[in-house]
């Protein structure tokens, strides 16, 4: 066919009955898992990376990041509510755009989600390495990858493997355990900010932007600058879409996933930009700057021991929540895909508990690999590559279906739209670009490979509407 290039699907993809998931999710666990999936090694860690690009500027940095997140956010509940389906941007793309588009999307979004495992498992192992060091005398040659002088982050491995035993005991339990690990982690940077906060230092903040606006290279040979640090701290927002990869286990998915998504969007807004200013006001950001457990370190030299202890207890107890979300997003699009056709249906096969054993099996053993050698920040710049990507497919879409389609039922319509829309895509690219060269290289050549298996593969074994 001349045309199967952009073959889209109908709007409802769903198919009833047999490949189904079960529909076991409501809003607590959707915002649970919105909020699980949000809070993470972005504010835990890269705030450290951010702070070394930009200075106390990284304030900024949040904000910017933080807006253009919003505004994707609103774009991606507008068409969650559209399209109730597995599958996320991928399924929006796939109805809205075309096949190709949808490939480049969902290939983006295996990118995504594989590599905010590892990143975030590295994050994890960072505050969890000083403790099993003190606590067990655990050798930190074995807790660090390469670049940090170790030789394997081998607690990143176990976590990863952990949590991928969680995921095939089931979603409903999995869920519930999320919900309560969230409020360890909120109630840990509750504690941060009130410590750190009344040691606000306004001679902290100067000068209060060292780098400048624009990412540029500096004479280190690192790239620097409000937007260079916009574009790490971005990880730090995104999590929301992970609830709309389970639109197809909500029970309520027109009003459940909305709440999710912009309840948990905003709660966690609220919360960074708390946790920045007190971070960057309260000692000078050189002495966090890159740290692999940037908070801890803060409240240890402000003098208590204890609260850096009890947040560092805290992220090794509930830093998992994000894991979980991201794995179980991951295995959610390679399912979807592979339903449609675009990837071995044997991949999708469910056990009798609904889990998609395959895929989470192959998953964590390419996650935990990487996780063992490659350092937070590029995995984390890549992940937000293949985030940027979806997430402007995702704005055109609901820019697309405003002009083809103003009048279809909408549950949630995006206030503003085309300026909101108009943020969220030229934020998106502006983000991606502010992104350092090496993590554009990585992705095309992720992309490119992409495309070779959609032409060998996909392309012939797509499955009609
Ligand atoms: N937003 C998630 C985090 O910061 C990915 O860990």
């Amino acid at each position: 066919m001349s045309d199967s290039l952009l073959r889209r699907r109908s709007i409802v993809p769903d198919r009833p009955g047999g490949q189904g998931l079960a529909r076991t999710l409501g809003w607590p666990h959707l915002i649970a898992l919105g909020v699980g999936a949000i809070v993470g090694t972005g504010i835990l860690t890269l705030i450290g990376v951010g702070a070394d690009k930009a200075g106390p500027a990284v304030i900024l940095s949040f904000a910017v990041a933080g807006l253009i997140c919003a505004c994707a956010a609103l774009a991606y509940a507008e068409m969650a509510t559209m399209i109730p389906a597995s599958g996320s941007a991928y399924t929006y793309s796939y109805v809205v755009i075309g096949e190709i588009i949808a490939w480049v999307v969902g290939w983006s979004l295996i990118l995504e989600y594989s590599l905010v495992v590892s990143a975030v498992a590295v994050g994890w192992s960072g505050y969890a390495a000083p403790l099993l060091e003190a606590w067990v005398g655990a050798p930190m040659a074995l807790m660090q990858g390469p670049e940090l002088g170790g030789v394997v982050n081998l607690p990143a491995i176990a976590i990863i493997a952990a949590v991928a035993g969680m995921l095939l005991v089931g979603t409903r339990e999995s869920a519930t355990v999320n919900a309560i690990l969230v409020l360890v982690k909120i109630a840990a940077l509750a504690v941060f900010v009130a410590v750190a906060l009344p040691a606000f230092d306004a001679a902290n903040l100067e000068p209060f932007s060292p780098y400048g606006f624009a990412k540029h290279m500096g004479p280190d040979g690192v790239e620097r600058g409000v937007m260079a640090a916009a574009a790490i701290i971005f990880f730090a927002f995104y999590g929301f879409d992970a609830i709309a990869t389970a639109a197809e286990e909500a029970k309520n998915p027109d009003r459940d996933l909305k709440i999710g998504i912009i309840g948990s969007m905003l709660t966690c807004v609220a919360i960074y930009i708390a946790v920045a200013v007190a971070a960057v006001g309260a000692i000078a950001y050189t002495r966090f700057a890159n740290s692999p457990e940037p908070l801890a370190l803060i409240l240890r030299e402000l003098g208590s021991p204890l609260a850096a202890q009890y947040l560092a207890v805290s992220a090794v107890i509930a830093l998992p929540t994000v894991i979980l979300a991201f794995f179980y997003g991951q295995s959610r699009i390679f399912f979807t895909m592979a339903r449609d056709g675009l990837l071995p249906a044997s991949l999708a096969k469910l056990s009798p508990r609904g889990t998609p054993v395959r895929i989470t099996i192959f998953t964590a053993i390419v996650v935990a690999v990487l996780a063992g050698f490659i350092p937070l920040g590029e995995l984390a710049a890549l992940a937000n590559a293949g985030t940027l990507a979806a997430f402007t497919a995702v704005s055109v879409c609901m820019l697309i279906m405003r002009r083809r389609a103003p009048d279809a039922p909408r549950t949630f319509r995006t206030p503003f739209p085309w300026v909101v829309g108009g943020i969220a895509v030229l934020g998106c690219i502006y983000l991606f670009f502010s992104l350092p060269l090496q993590t554009q290289f990585w992705f095309l050549v992720w992309n490119i490979a992409g495309l070779a298996v959609y032409f060998l593969y996909a392309r012939r074994h797509a499955v009609a509407d």
